[in-house]
């Protein structure tokens, strides 16, 4: 008996080992208990889970004038907004098409566009939508609101970020 009880502790003793090197490997995952314990509450779901800061809301006019905005390729921007125009409309009279309409979209809340049928994940994301947040989430937006049903992939690199935020400021004011 006290042989077989020391094979368990020692299985169990691996089995727990090997879960510690995963959850080394995932330190930017969310731990899954958390997430399913309370399906109400979508806590934490913005990158590493941490209070995202958004940086300063200011008016569309200012972030223009920020030195990396103003001298971003604004037409390099419109055709990379091409890609989002499949799901989104940016203009006032804009209406819903797979993702809510854009317009003003800069200093909202997130998931605030009303009747339409956000994700719990970007409900409770509690995110505010800034130059720093947009570009947070154009990065990867399914890594950082996971749970989004926003299916884009995202764009990896700087120079195309910058250059679409520089349109959209202009396409959704
Ligand atoms: C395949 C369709 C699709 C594409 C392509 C897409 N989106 Fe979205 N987008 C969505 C959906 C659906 C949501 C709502 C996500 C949710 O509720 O989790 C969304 C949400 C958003 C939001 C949050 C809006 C709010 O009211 O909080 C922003 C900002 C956004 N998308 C920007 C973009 C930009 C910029 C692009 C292009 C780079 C893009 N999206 C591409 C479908 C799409």
């Amino acid at each position: 008996m006290a042989l077989v009880g020391g094979t368990r502790a020692q299985t169990g003793l691996a089995v727990v080992v090997a879960l510690g090197g995963l959850a080394a490997c995932e330190t930017s995952v969310p731990p899954a208990v958390e997430a399913s314990t309370a399906p109400a509450e979508v806590p934490s779901t913005v990158s590493s889970g941490v209070q995202f800061d958004p940086g300063p809301v200011q008016t569309t006019a200012e972030y223009l004038a920020d030195p990396r905005f103003a001298s971003a390729d604004t037409a390099r921007g419109q055709l990379l907004s091409y890609a989002c125009a499949a799901c989104h409309t940016f203009g006032v009279a804009g209406g819903t098409l797979i993702g809510p309409n854009l317009h003003g979209v800069f200093g909202r809340r997130a998931a605030s566009v009303a009747g339409f049928d956000y994700s719990p994940a970007l409900t409770g994301s509690g995110l505010v939508w800034t130059p720093v947040s947009l570009e947070a989430w154009l990065n990867e937006p399914a890594r950082f609101v996971v749970g989004t049903k926003m299916a884009f992939t995202g764009y990896r690199s700087p120079d195309d970020r910058r250059d679409l935020i520089a349109y959209l400021l202009q396409a959704t004011q």
